[in-house]
């Protein structure tokens, strides 16, 4: 995504060009599934799901979680549902429209068309709310296909939160009263929020919805979130009454919200986008059977927040199990600490250049399929991958593509026989999997 979560929204091409067929059958989390032609789903990634760093003792990402829940103590607080879902919970049923690039093979996993990765802990907001539950906050690993860099993972974490109020005068007075007690909390600190109108032509209320009530859910949304952001941030190694953190608002767009909004941080001089959120479709509290209730939902990125919380460079390390990084955070559940980096191991560049194939087979790898090739191969000794070269002979029509993978592991210095081995792993895979020629 441009950022992580906005990245669903984006348009991109896509072709997939995998010559070797996947086994009939998947285990996944114990459970045999069967694959299809369209299963993308990678050994790297099989490996992941049991893993649930959410719920790991002391792991930063379930510090994180805990601290955000401390903060909503009287809500609901669920964080064990399967990554398994089916495509209609995941687009259909939080009305994403049909050709959303969000459902393609190349932006998200699919173990087959009937089964898919989460991509968004929002797949689950319709089974809570139809639960019964009015107030609740749901955390999970979420997976999209994406490109290498330091704050992109085809798997991350998510948190979905919720609240929702009778549509009637009891449930709006709630609201008011709600709003009351939360704006005098909300005082003065070394925090700047930049905040944007409630409800615009551009944002608007839902038809539905009596315009009143959207602006009373919408305030309660925001209230709401800056308070937690005030929780979360308000001590944040640098931030000073001189140069306050700063949080903005921004106007969004999902399927399932109107209005709808993402907030920012500015951090290490760029915005970074934490949450996306809004006043909830009516559609989805209609499908779960609670239609005679209004409010807001959000779903923010707990590693983008630890990452500025705890000065964690590098997405990958969320996943090390180096006791250099783990002990840093081992007494210290519900604080955050700073993390310390213990060493920055050289990089060691290898450039890959090769020509597509030809004829039949002459179709543009898509760059998430050669990222999840080379996480296979070298799992998280590759930092990041990047195209560095392009060209179209004029002659014979061929292309030619170069990349450049920085290959770096977190944990101590890679031998040139190593980084080898990995590149040559990555080179034969490339003309096995995609039929590429070597230049
Ligand atoms: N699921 C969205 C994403 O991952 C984030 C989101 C937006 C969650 C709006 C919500 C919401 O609950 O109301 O991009």
């Amino acid at each position: 995504m441009a950022t992580k979560l906005a990245r669903i929204c984006l348009a991109r091409p896509f072709l997939r060009t995998l010559s070797t067929a996947p086994p009939s059958h998947l285990t996944l989390l114990g459970q045999q599934y069967p694959t299809d032609s369209i299963t993308n789903i990678s050994p790297t990634i099989i490996s992941k799901l049991p893993l649930r760093l959410h719920t790991q003792p002391f792991h930063p990402l379930n510090t994180l979680r805990t601290l955000i829940e401390s903060h909503f103590p009287d809500y609901a607080h669920l964080s064990s549902f399967s990554p398994l879902v089916t495509p209609y919970k995941n687009f259909d049923e939080l009305s994403f429209p049909t050709d959303h690039p969000g459902r393609s093979v190349a932006d998200s996993y699919y173990v087959n068309k009937d089964l898919m990765l989460r991509t968004h802990t929002s797949a689950h907001e319709i089974d809570v709310f139809r639960s019964g539950k009015t107030k609740w906050l749901l955390t999970a690993d979420v997976y999209r296909r994406d490109e290498i860099d330091g704050s992109h993972y085809p798997v991350f974490h998510q948190m979905e939160g919720a609240r929702i109020f009778s549509s009637d005068a009891s449930g709006m007075k709630e609201v008011e009263e709600d709003n009351a007690r939360l704006s005098q909390h909300l005082s003065q600190s070394n925090i700047l929020i930049e905040d944007i109108l409630h409800i615009t032509p551009t944002n608007p209320a839902q038809p539905s919805h009596d315009p009143r009530h959207s602006e009373l859910v919408a305030v309660n949304l925001k209230l709401s979130l800056n308070s937690l952001l005030l929780h979360l941030f308000a001590g944040v190694a640098g931030a000073s009454k001189e140069e306050p953190l700063r949080v903005r608002w921004i106007e969004a767009y999902f399927p399932f919200t109107s209005p709808s909004y993402e907030v920012e941080v500015f951090f290490r001089g760029k915005w970074l986008e934490i949450l996306g959120c809004g006043v909830v479709g009516q559609a989805t509290l209609d499908r779960a059977d609670v239609p005679h209730k209004m409010g807001w939902a959000f779903g923010l990125g707990l590693e983008r927040i630890s990452m500025i919380l705890n000065s964690i460079p590098d997405i990958r390390l969320f996943w090390s199990t180096d006791p250099r990084f783990l002990s840093q955070f081992s007494n210290t559940d519900r604080k955050i600490s700073t993390f310390k980096p213990y060493s920055k191991y050289p990089s060691c560049f290898k450039d890959v250049s090769f020509w597509l194939p030809l004829g039949e087979d002459n179709k543009k790898i898509h760059e998430n399929d050669l990222c999840d090739l080379v996480r296979d191969v070298a799992g998280d000794l590759v930092e990041d991958v990047k195209m560095i070269d392009s060209f179209r002979h004029p002659k014979n029509n061929r292309t030619s593509l170069c990349y450049r993978i920085n290959y770096r592991s977190m944990d101590k210095s890679l031998s040139n026989e190593e980084t080898n081995a990995l590149h040559s792993g990555v080179v034969s895979r490339l003309q096995d999997q995609f039929r590429v020629e070597i230049r």
